[in-house]
C-alpha cells in the first residue's frame, strides 16, 4: 500500500491513507519508518481509540520499550502509558495565572538523563480536553540548520549535562513560571547526572541534531558557569522558534508519533478540572550517547 502525505504547517507531515482494519504489510511498516526518520513527526487522524490499534501501529516502527515509571503502566499493557488527571491525579498541579493546571511539560527530550535515550513515541488522544491540552514539536536538525555560523562553531565540540528534576521551579532553562499547588504521589526513579555532546549525529540518518532539552539542561561541562549559562540562554533562544515547532490541537483517534533522537516536545497542559486521557507507546532506542557524570 502507498501511503499519501502532505506537510504540516511548519514541520513534519500527515498520513491522509492508512486503514488499520486492513493491516499494515511489510512494504507499508517500510515506508511508515522512513517517513518518520525523514519527517521526524508525522500525524496520523482517525485511528480509533483502542491500545491494541495503537499497539499494532507501534509495533511495525520498532521495538516496543515499558516507561521507566511503573505506575502509569496500563495493567493489561504493559507497553502502553496511559497519561491522564481521570480518576485521580498522576502528576504535580501548578498554578498558572491562578489556574491549577495540570499535564504541563516544558520543551524536552525523553529521557535526555540517560545513556540509551529511547528512539520515538506514540500519542494517541482518547479523550481530548475541552480547553487547553496541546502538544508540541520542535525539530533540533531545522534549528541546527538555521544557526548562525558564530553560534555553529562555538557550540561544536561541547558537551551539556543534563539532570533529572521532578519540580519545574528547579529548572533553570525555560521555567514556566507558575508555583506547584499539588503532589502527584509518582514515585520516579533515580537518574544520575548525565552529559551528552551538544551537537550529534542522528544514529539512523546521519543529519546534524542538537541535544538541547531545556527541562533538564543544566550547564556546559568544563565551562565558566557564566560563560556556559549566556551561551545556553543564546543557544535556546536560537532553538525555540515558531518556524521549528509544529502545535497540535488535537481531536480524538489523532494519533502522533515522533522521533526523540531529533525533536523536541512539551505539553501545554490544561485546567485541573477538564479531564484528558492519552495513550502512548514508547519505541526503544539502540544508539548509545553521552556519559553518566559523577554526582
Ligand atoms: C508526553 O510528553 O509524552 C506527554 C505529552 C502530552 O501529554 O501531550
Amino acid at each position: 500500500m502507498t501511503i499519501r502525505t502532505r506537510p504540516l504547517p511548519t514541520i513534519g507531515q500527515e498520513v491522509l491513507d492508512l486503514d488499520l482494519e486492513a493491516g499494515i504489510d511489510d512494504a507499508t511498516a517500510r515506508s511508515l519508518v522512513d517517513l518518520w526518520r525523514d519527517a521526524g513527526v508525522v500525524l496520523f487522524r482517525g485511528m480509533g481509540t483502542s491500545p491494541e490499534a495503537l499497539l499494532e501501529l507501534s509495533r511495525c516502527l520498532g521495538e516496543l520499550e515499558p516507561h521507566p515509571i511503573e505506575s502509569i503502566r496500563m495493567p493489561d499493557y504493559p507497553e502502553l502509558i496511559l497519561l491522564t488527571n481521570k480518576g485521580g491525579l498522576r502528576g504535580p498541579v501548578y498554578a498558572y495565572d491562578g489556574v491549577p493546571t495540570y499535564g504541563r511539560i516544558p520543551w524536552h527530550t525523553d529521557l535526555a538523563f540517560s545513556d540509551t535515550p529511547n528512539a520515538g513515541a506514540l500519542l494517541n488522544m482518547v479523550e481530548k480536553a475541552s480547553v487547553g491540552g496541546r502538544t508540541a514539536w520542535l525539530d533540533t536538525e531545522k534549528a541546527y540548520a538555521a544557526l548562525d555560523d558564530d553560534l555553529k562553531q562555538r557550540i561544536e565540540g561541547l558537551e551539556v549535562r543534563f539532570e533529572f528534576r521532578t519540580d519545574l521551579k528547579d529548572m533553570k532553562y525555560c521555567n514556566p513560571g507558575g508555583s506547584r499547588v499539588g503532589e502527584s504521589g509518582t514515585n520516579f526513579p533515580d537518574y544520575p547526572p548525565h552529559a551528552r555532546p551538544l551537537v550529534w549525529k542522528h544514529p539512523v540518518t546521519g543529519r546534524t541534531i542538537m541535544n538541547v532539552s531545556p527541562l533538564n539542561l543544566r550547564n556546559i561541562v568544563g565551562m565558566d558557569e557564566a560563560e556556559s549559562d549566556a551561551l545556553l540562554q543564546r543557544l535556546i533562544d536560537a532553538v525555540i522558534q515558531p518556524q521549528f515547532i509544529y502545535e497540535h490541537a488535537w481531536e480524538e483517534g489523532d494519533v502522533i508519533l515522533w522521533d526523540n533522537y531529533r525533536m523536541m516536545h512539551s505539553a501545554m497542559g490544561h485546567p485541573v478540572d477538564v479531564i484528558r486521557v492519552v495513550h502512548r507507546t514508547t519505541l526503544r532506542g539502540t544508539a548509545q550517547v553521552g556519559r553518566i557524570l559523577a554526582q
